[in-house]
């Protein structure tokens, strides 16, 4: 199988699910964070380069406090054992995202998590954190300007990718397919830059149920597209 370079993941659904079970909202992250890591893992195996997940958005403070706060402790032990997958899978971990707003301790497991892991390259994996596509926009134009008043950038050699090169994501190649689970068709406001020419798949497969299967499925699915770029698809 054909598999693509980037693939992203709106991790979606966690909530409904363990509503639907009768469990808390905290139950649904726990699973759907272990998902992750098997994810992870079948990414690896089938060959994919770049996994881009959006794990918590900017707008996502708006939670209960409870909730926000059960996410944070989960962030804190996924994060370590995180370092443990990073060594597995040969795996470069980077946070895409505004880190500022995250308790000193956290802000500390991300940035050892990224050295730690900085040279590996059999798979690169970003994971969005208080990421939110209108504030990435923003940080970047705000850095560039900072270099155009200090002369560094003249504002006439200011183009797409001199732009991108100011995103969270420079480096990185756009997705080739987006994935989201659990039935909302919306972007709720994730690479919306990056996503100029990825291929969308909807799933209503909550997050913890969706497996290799369902991975490979939207893969196979994506496969059957004709990917255009605007030209024409030759023959
Ligand atoms: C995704 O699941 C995880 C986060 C946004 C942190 P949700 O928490 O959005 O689950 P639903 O959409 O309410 O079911
Ligand atoms: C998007 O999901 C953010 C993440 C998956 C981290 P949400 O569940 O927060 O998005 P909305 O509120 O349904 O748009
Ligand atoms: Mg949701």
């Amino acid at each position: 199988m054909k598999v693509p370079n980037h693939i992203a993941i709106i991790l979606d659904g966690n909530g409904r699910w363990a509503k639907a079970k009768g469990m808390p909202r905290g139950y649904g992250h726990i699973k759907g964070c272990a998902n992750l890591e098997t994810i992870c893992d079948d990414i690896k195996d089938l060959g994919v380069k770049y996994l881009t997940v959006y794990a918590f958005s900017t707008e996502n403070w708006k939670r209960s406090r409870e909730e926000v706060e059960g996410l944070m402790k989960l962030f804190r032990s996924y994060l370590k054992k995180c370092m443990k997958s990073a060594e597995k899978n040969h795996m470069r971990v980077k946070i895409i995202g505004d880190p500022s707003a995250f308790a000193p301790d956290i802000q500390d497991k991300i940035r050892q998590l990224e050295e730690f892991s900085k040279d590996y390259d059999e798979l690169y994996f970003q994971i969005a954190l208080n990421y939110g596509s209108r504030d990435e926009i923003v940080r970047s134009i705000r850095k560039l300007a900072a270099d155009v008043a200090d002369g560094k950038v003249a504002p006439d050699a200011i183009d797409e990718s001199c732009f991108e090169n100011y995103l969270d994501t420079a480096g990185v190649p756009d997705p080739d397919l987006l994935i989201r689970t659990s039935g909302e068709q919306r972007l709720s406001n994730f690479l919306m830059w990056q996503l100029a020419y990825t291929e969308f798949y909807f799933t209503d497969v909550p997050w913890p149920d969706f497996h290799k299967k369902e991975l490979i499925e939207a893969i196979e699915k994506y496969n059957a597209r004709d990917r255009r770029y605007g030209g024409v698809k030759e023959e």
